[in-house]
């Protein structure tokens, strides 16, 4: 059964260069899926929560890319919470996990890489179903 103990900050690579920096992420390499799908959550106005909801199937991967933001994850049984504040970090969250992402900064940017593409039936919106599927080794 898929815990919060197995969401993992990845340390990406990280080129500093007086002309700025560059780092990098590439498929079944620091990301650990085939990517099938990217986008990108930004101008967040204050206070406000983003990704409350489970994914059944898809994989996912968050950087950071510019400000910070709270992931928090949650198996139904422990939360853990993730800060991510570094463009050269990226955060692992496999499917069947409960997420929510808060206290977006100002001009903050998540960048998130999925393992399938968008489908509505893949998610889990309501946290007492999803409990329930935890429960029951359904998700
Ligand atoms: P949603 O996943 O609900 O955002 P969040 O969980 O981060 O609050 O997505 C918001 C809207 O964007 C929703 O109407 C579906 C659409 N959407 C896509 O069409 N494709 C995508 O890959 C994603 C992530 C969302």
């Amino acid at each position: 059964m898929i815990s919060v103990n197995d969401v993992r900050i990845i340390e990406l690579p990280k080129f500093l260069d007086s002309r700025g920096n560059l780092s990098f992420v590439e498929q079944m390499n620091q990301i650990p899926f085939d990517i099938k799908r990217t986008y990108w959550i930004y101008d967040v106005p204050g206070g406000e929560l983003r990704g409350g909801h489970a994914f059944k199937q898809n994989h996912e991967f968050i950087v950071a890319l510019s400000g910070a933001f709270d992931v928090v994850v949650d198996d139904g049984e422990q939360k853990k919470v993730f800060t991510m504040n570094r463009s050269y970090y990226g955060l692992y969250i496999p499917a069947g996990l409960w997420r929510e992402m808060v206290n977006f900064s100002t001009n903050s940017v998540a960048l998130e890489f999925g393992s399938t593409h968008y489908d509505v039936s893949d998610y889990v919106h309501d946290y007492g179903e999803f409990f329930k599927l935890k429960k029951d080794g359904k998700i």
